[in-house]
């Protein structure tokens, strides 16, 4: 049986991967997040371990990680990259090694054309630390990290997405946080998987210079 600490575990993706985790696997979950409360919905499942934490408490993170096997990282917001490192010195401290890390479209300079310009204008104030991110990340091989580097989030009600490699152009505009979390519970279920790596995701035929309903 697997033990994941989800981080961020409020975040809209990760509801998600919480739902179908607790519905297709035996894995123990142990979900970390600011305002515990939010998910007390959880609070009677015996699968389940609750803990109220902020990204920048490196000891309380550690303490989170007692036995853990996979981290799954849906942390976000212009300050990513000080939580990328407190994550790594919380995973290094208690001996860690696998990291499943949400990043974005962007983060290796790899969004081509108009739409690549635009989107550098759009999410110009998260771009810096999804880039601090990814070097501190490499700069720790010892930890095997897929990072996932969406295109811009949808809530429809659909799984259907497409990947790009590291040194690959990105594709597309959009793609439905039930995909990003497809994504993740397979990789979460297969942890072998995408060692090392940074994965764009992708809604097929939704190129353009912006998302659809932009
Ligand atoms: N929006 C897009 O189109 C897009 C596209 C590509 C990638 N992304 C990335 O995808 C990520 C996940 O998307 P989503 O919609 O699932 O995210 P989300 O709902 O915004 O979740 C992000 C989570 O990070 C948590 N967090 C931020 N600072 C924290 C701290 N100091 N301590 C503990 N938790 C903290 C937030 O907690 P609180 O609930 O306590 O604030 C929130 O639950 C985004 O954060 C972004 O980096 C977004």
């Amino acid at each position: 049986m697997t033990k994941v600490l989800i981080l961020g575990a409020n975040g809209a993706t990760a509801k998600i991967v919480i739902d179908r985790l607790l519905n297709e696997t035996a894995d123990d979950l142990t979900l970390y997040l600011r305002n515990a409360k939010r998910l007390s919905q959880y609070e009677n499942n015996d699968r389940v371990t609750i803990i109220d934490g902020d990204a920048t408490d490196v000891n309380a993170m550690t303490a989170a990680m007692t036995d853990i096997d996979i981290i799954y990282s849906n942390l976000g917001g212009t300050a990513l990259a000080t939580y990328t490192k407190a994550l790594i010195a919380a995973m290094t401290a208690a001996k860690v090694s696998r990291l499943i890390f949400y990043s974005a479209l962007g983060a290796l300079h790899e969004v081509p054309g108009k739409f690549g310009e635009w989107n550098e204008q759009a999410i110009g104030a998260y771009l810096p630390g999804f880039r601090e991110s990814d070097r501190i990340l490499n700069d720790h091989n010892e930890i095997n990290t897929t990072q996932i580097r969406p295109a811009w989030l949808t809530n429809q009600d659909e799984i259907a997405y497409e990947t790009t490699e590291a040194n690959e152009p990105f594709k597309g505009t959009e793609v439905s946080r039930q995909s990003v979390a497809d994504f993740i519970v397979k990789l979460i279920k297969a942890p072998a998987l995408y060692p090392n790596d940074s994965i764009g995701l992708n809604k097929p035929n939704t190129d353009g210079d912006q998302p659809a309903w932009m």
